[in-house]
């Protein structure tokens, strides 16, 4: 499913054949190192920060919108560390985000039908015949655009960006600027005053090189097949399959079915396995999919990334949780509260920033109830000031959407929406963190 279709097989097998002889962008031992680290998650140690653009696009690959974009999820980091007193895995929806499933093949626009937009690494956003013919060299494109963001990512996470005080600096920048920051006072204050009493005790940047670099991983939906396979390279360490066009590749919601070709991709590949988990998910059906892709329970190995929608979480996740639990399956549970909360205002599509507060709210409630852990968030982000989900602290309404909605895809949450969204789940951690300690007092 989702595959499009090219006028010119050849030209396409000569850009698969090309792509194959290519560097691959992440190696093995980065893909088994982010696993382990989300097999701690799994065991109820950790939480998963990912997020990124809905799809990334050729004409915004700005070196400002990637350092935005980092600085935004190290705000995030800040906030979240604190909160769980665990690490934050960061994984970015980034360097290789190219490829969009769409709920139609065609589009129609005033009487006019062409073929759906698939993201910049297929055709062209742009209305016309022309511009929406699937094009492989699309494909070396969006690679040669993934190779120079991951390399700007990893200056940044290793060069000193990163470092934890410029990241605190940030987050107390964001609570000064937040006509809601009185909320989130007392959280940073706390914040400030633990790194003070590090700092006192000769624990700091310049002195704990922890605290000068971070880790950041890519990931990106698995869902142009033939991109991914020439990328898909034997670890010469470990005689093992990896996907190295990202660290963690996930399968969409619209390609999950068990006898189709995205699975039997994933299923060959040794990389952490993101599975989006929607309403028309049973729980027998998400069993036979963790059967089939995670065949020996491997923790680390299956983040299952729910997006069901703020009015119907409830309905849904506590039998995929159960049926999980009941089969002693070791996974990451995940919450994406974009994909199920799309609505469509004054002809843009968007997304309350209420119904995502919601989503997020009873994934946890969810997981409080059931005794699991609330391991991870999945969100459509970015580092600048755009006006596509309504809601927030600053709140953008129905009537703003037009100012600045750049989206290529979906649309995202602003700098100041994800850094608010952050301190949201810091309570929510907070008071998951208190349920344990009193289950283990009792
Ligand atoms: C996405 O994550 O951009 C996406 C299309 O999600 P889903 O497959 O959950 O609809
Ligand atoms: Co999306």
């Amino acid at each position: 499913m989702q595959l499009p279709e090219y006028p010119d097989m050849d030209a396409l097998a000569a850009m698969e054949a090309r792509l194959k002889s290519y560097p691959p962008l992440v190696f093995a031992g980065e893909a088994r190192a982010l696993k382990e680290d989300l097999a701690a998650v799994a065991a109820g140690n950790g939480f998963l920060l990912q997020g990124g653009d809905c799809a990334e696009a050729f004409a915004e690959h700005h070196p400002d919108a990637i350092r935005d974009f980092f600085r935004v999820l190290l705000q995030m980091s800040v906030v979240l560390t604190f909160a769980a007193a665990s690490p934050i895995i960061k994984v970015g929806r980034i360097a290789g985000q190219f490829a969009k499933p769409r709920s139609s093949g065609m589009e129609t626009r005033d009487g006019v039908s062409l073929p759906s937009y698939r993201g910049d690494i297929v055709n062209d956003i742009e209305f016309t015949e022309a511009a929406r013919i699937p094009d492989p060299q699309r494909m070396e494109m969006a690679f040669r655009q993934s190779a120079a963001t991951l390399n700007l990512l990893r200056a940044f996470a290793q060069g000193g960006f990163a470092n934890l005080d410029n990241a605190h600096r940030w987050m107390l920048g964001f609570v000064e600027d937040s006509p809601q920051g009185h909320r989130y006072r007392h959280l940073a204050d706390r914040i400030s005053e633990t790194l003070a009493f590090m700092r006192a005790c000769g624990i700091h940047p310049s002195t704990t090189p922890q605290l000068q670099t971070t880790d950041l991983y890519t990931s990106h939906e698995a869902l142009l097949l033939g991109y991914e396979e020439a990328f898909t390279r034997m670890d010469s360490l470990t005689d093992e399959y990896y996907c190295t066009s990202g660290h963690m590749v996930w399968i969409g919601d619209r390609t999950r079915q068990p006898d189709h070709a995205h699975v039997e991709y994933a299923r060959g590949i040794r990389n952490p396995i993101g599975l989006k988990c929607g309403p028309s998910l049973t729980p027998d059906g998400l069993i036979e999919l963790l059967d089939i892709l995670d065949p020996n329970n491997e923790p680390g190995r299956m983040t299952l990334i729910c997006r069901f929608g703020a009015d119907k979480i409830l309905d849904h996740l506590p039998a995929l949780v159960r049926a999980v639990e009941r089969e002693g399956r070791k996974v990451v549970w995940s919450c994406d509260p974009m994909h199920g909360n799309t609505v469509s205002v004054s002809g843009y599509k968007t997304r309350p920033f209420d119904r995502i507060l919601k989503e997020v709210q009873s994934f946890f409630a969810v997981h409080r109830a059931e005794g699991t852990h609330a391991g991870g968030i999945h969100i459509e982000m970015t580092g600048k000031n755009v006006t596509e989900c309504t809601g927030g602290a600053r709140p953008v309404t129905a009537d703003n959407l037009a100012d600045r909605y750049d989206t290529q895809c979906d649309p995202r949450l602003n700098a100041e929406q994800s850094i608010e969204l952050a301190f949201l789940i810091a309570e929510n951690l907070q008071a998951e963190k208190r349920d344990r300690a009193t289950r283990v007092a009792a």
